[in-house]
């Protein structure tokens, strides 16, 4: 089993993160809390038929009292409407400043029990048992909960760190094609920010496991996960509000490489067509070809992204979207300052640079979403 700890100084409070293939059935053992306390279990029937049984019998044999509420499936259900659900399960029984919640389950229900968990009783202590490979790497660490309004994704939310991460890299081994897909494009990018050496060892073991489902809980994807999170929990700790005003390579935004144009596909298409990280395998394409129209990378560089790309698995069509409905949703970015957008892009391979995008020209725009959104043409050593 690996172990990470993350520390954010600024408030003197820290985060575990445990990695191991089968941690879901020694839960109660692990978690660093005495019992008797009650855990508010919130997953969805999916993921409960597939895992939660054992969790929970894990949980009882160490003396934890657990009471389990399953929300409906879909990013839809990241709501006000399901979020009062969620924190009137709690308040009807009757959970306490002590208790705990955990959330069992991929991003959707990491977000909305995360968020319940930061606002009833103004907090409660979270855990978080992500099942999806985006959740492992990414939205499980860091703090970020939240939920979705009409206007747009993520716009209600707090920051509220788990108290601890159980990541069990078996639960993979049920996620459907598109998923994993999903999921390796954010392994991908964020490789591509943390740094050249992080990228070639994330190809190499995306390589490896090309084609081969098993290799999800093989000792070297086992440590593949946790030199994610330990990156993105890297950037936390330096910056955990993602402040406005930086710009530096350590900054929480150049975790956005790719989010432009991944938001914007995902605004025109209602969130209905793409799976997130597959808009974030466009939104890398597309920052590759600005990136590499501004003269930051090289014809050479912008390959090597592309390659990545294409072993995280086929993205659905994009080509037959809509320019100009695409530009008018850019402007839209809700992670815009002073209606600016400021985009991440790449001055060589594990270096992010922010640019504004004043900078961009509309030519080049319209050339890089062009060349960008036709996809690849060849995915064959893809990992399905
Ligand atoms: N908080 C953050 O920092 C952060 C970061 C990135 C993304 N997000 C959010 O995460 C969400 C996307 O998360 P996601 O990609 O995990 O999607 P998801 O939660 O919708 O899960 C995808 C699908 O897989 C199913 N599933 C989950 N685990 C499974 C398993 N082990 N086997 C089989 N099926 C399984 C789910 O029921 C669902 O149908 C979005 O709402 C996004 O906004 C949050």
């Amino acid at each position: 089993m690996h172990r990470l700890e993350i520390s954010l100084t600024q408030e003197a409070r820290s985060s575990e993160i445990n990695v191991g293939a089968g941690i879901r059935r020694n839960l109660g053992n692990l978690i660093p809390f005495k019992a008797p306390r009650r855990v508010g279990l919130i997953s969805n029937e999916r993921v409960f038929d597939l895992y939660g049984r054992e969790v929970v019998r894990s949980l009882k044999s160490a003396g934890f009292k657990t009471i389990t509420w399953l929300m409906p499936e879909g990013e839809r259900y990241k709501s006000f409407r399901e979020l009062e659900k969620a924190v009137n399960f709690l308040s009807e029984n009757r959970f306490e400043r002590d208790d705990l919640v955990m959330a069992l389950g991929g991003g959707v229900v990491g977000d909305l029990a995360g968020f319940a968990a930061a606002i009833y009783l103004r907090g409660l202590r979270l855990v978080q048992v992500p099942t999806t490979l985006l959740s492992q790497i990414d939205s499980s660490v860091g703090g970020k909960t939240g939920i979705n309004l009409v206007t747009g994704k993520n716009l209600v939310g707090a920051f509220h760190q788990p108290a601890s991460v159980f990541i069990d890299t078996e639960t993979l081994a049920s996620l459907p094609p598109r998923e994993l897909t999903s999921g390796f494009c954010e392994m991908v990018k964020q490789s591509l920010v943390a740094g050249e050496t992080f990228f070639q060892m994330t190809v190499r073991v995306m390589q490896d496991a090309a084609g081969k489902r098993e290799f999800l809980s093989s000792p070297e994807f086992e440590e593949l996960i946790p030199a994610q999170c330990s990156f993105k929990a890297s950037i936390v700790a330096n910056d955990e509000r993602e402040s406005t005003n930086r710009s530096d390579t350590k900054s929480r935004r150049v975790l956005n490489f790719g989010h432009t144009t991944a938001h914007a596909l995902e605004t025109i298409t209602n969130y209905r067509f793409f799976r997130h990280g597959e808009a974030v395998g466009y939104g890398m394409l597309v920052a590759g070809e600005l990136s590499r129209n501004l003269g930051l990378i090289d014809a050479g560089e912008l390959k090597q992204l592309r390659d990545a790309v294409s072993l995280c698995g086929p993205l659905p069509r994009a080509d037959n979207l809509n320019l100009n409905q695409i530009i008018a949703a850019l402007k839209h970015d809700k992670k815009s300052v002073g209606g600016q957008i400021n985009w991440v892009l790449l001055e060589g391979i594990g270096r992010p640079r922010i640019v504004e995008g004043g900078l961009i020209s509309a030519k080049s725009l319209r050339l890089s979403l062009r060349v960008g959104l036709k996809g690849l043409e060849r995915q064959k050593a893809s990992f399905h």
